[in-house]
């Protein structure tokens, strides 16, 4: 990215519902343990949001966090992206909601669809738009309400997921600093392993579809778990590589936490201690599009990161997708 101008994080806010739904909570509703979600997944609770609650509400609340942290007010906004598989509606878009609801007025919006992976793009497109000088900013969030579309009749699916918001505000930062390198990538091949099938234009709701409860999250989770850990390891070789890294430089390795199993082996091929790898995994389960922003901002705000640091953000999802980033804090 030679002559263009560095970017990186100027700003950062999170935000997940009050509701907190434990392991013991889904003991209750389907046939299931702690001890077979916390050995299998690495997942204790999930925070659900309120049935007044949708997407943009989870957004606001983030952004809101993000804007006061960057020093900034939302009509200095240039541009809104939000990654997300659950928008409060297929249209308007919830950056488009988000921005009336912001005042963000100067802003353009719109979202952005890669599942899990959907940060990582939103990260890579933001960037794009400031280092060729078309805007100065951008509002990027990652964010879903997995618990709309989970079927907390299916055991193997509702243990997984929660719901929640990161978001940062992208700017211009010294030479140096701010993102390196992406690797983006997707295997539409394997779309099948993963996916809500009814709602679009090829199976439009109908009460068919509802009975047949195509409204949920299918999953392959075996097939999911092989993709996920030979991803991982592919695109976070690459981004390094690009970046014109090695593993022993990172400071800090930011996963999508869907499964501490997958965090875990990415970790022993990386040869990382825990001190450098960020897992909340127990806390908020998988957030999907969530999920890498609100580790990362959870890290910031425990001063895990201090400037200069080599952060590596890597995450894998439906479509299926993966994204990787190398940033200088
Ligand atoms: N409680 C108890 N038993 C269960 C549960 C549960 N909640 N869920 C499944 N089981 C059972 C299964 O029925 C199966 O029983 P069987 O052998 O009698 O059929 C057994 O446990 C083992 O099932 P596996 O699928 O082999 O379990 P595995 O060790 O693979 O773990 C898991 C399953 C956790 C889903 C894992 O495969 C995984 O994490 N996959 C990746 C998921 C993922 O990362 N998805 C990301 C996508 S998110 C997005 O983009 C929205």
């Amino acid at each position: 990215m030679n002559n263009l101008r560095p970017v990186g994080i100027i700003g950062t806010g999170k935000y997940v519902p009050e509701k907190i739904l434990t392991n013991a909570d889904l003991e209750k509703m389907v046939e299931t343990n702690d001890e077979w979600i916390v050995s299998r997944t690495g997942i204790r609770e999930r925070h659900i949001a309120a049935p007044d609650q949708a997407t943009s509400d989870l957004c606001y609340e983030a952004a809101v966090k993000a804007l006061a942290s960057a020093g900034m007010t939302a009509d200095q906004l240039d541009l809104i992206i939000i990654a997300t598989v659950t928008p409060d509606t297929f249209f308007p878009s919830t950056a488009c909601i988000l921005q009336d609801k912001l005042g963000a007025k100067q802003a353009a919006a719109f979202d952005l669809s890669a599942a899990c992976s959907g940060f990582v793009y939103g990260l890579a497109t933001a960037r794009n738009f400031i280092s060729t000088g078309m805007y100065n900013n951008a509002l990027v969030i990652g964010a879903d309400c997995l618990s709309r579309i989970t079927d907390y009749t299916d055991r193997n699916t509702c243990v997984l997921f929660g719901d929640g918001a990161g978001a940062v505000i992208l700017g211009e930062v010294p030479e140096g600093r701010g993102f390196q390198s992406f690797d983006l990538g997707a295997e539409g091949a394997g779309g099948n392993l993963l996916k809500l099938e009814a709602g679009g234009s090829r199976m439009p709701s109908s009460t068919q579809t509802v009975e047949d409860k195509k409204h949920y999250i299918y999953m392959n989770g075996r097939e999911v778990f092989k993709f996920a850990v030979r991803v991982m390891n592919t695109a976070t070789e690459d981004v390094l590589k690009k970046a014109g890294k090695t593993k022993e430089d990172i400071d800090l390795f930011v996963p999508h936490q869907a499964n501490i199993r997958i965090i875990q082996s990415a970790m022993e091929r990386l040869n990382l201690s825990p001190d450098k790898c960020v897992v909340n995994v127990d806390k908020y389960a998988n957030t999907s599009a969530a999920s890498i922003p609100l580790a990362l901002v959870e890290a910031a705000e425990q001063g895990r990161m201090k400037e200069g640091d080599c952060v590596l953000m890597v995450g894998f999802g439906g479509g299926l997708t993966w994204g990787a980033s190398v940033l200088i804090w």
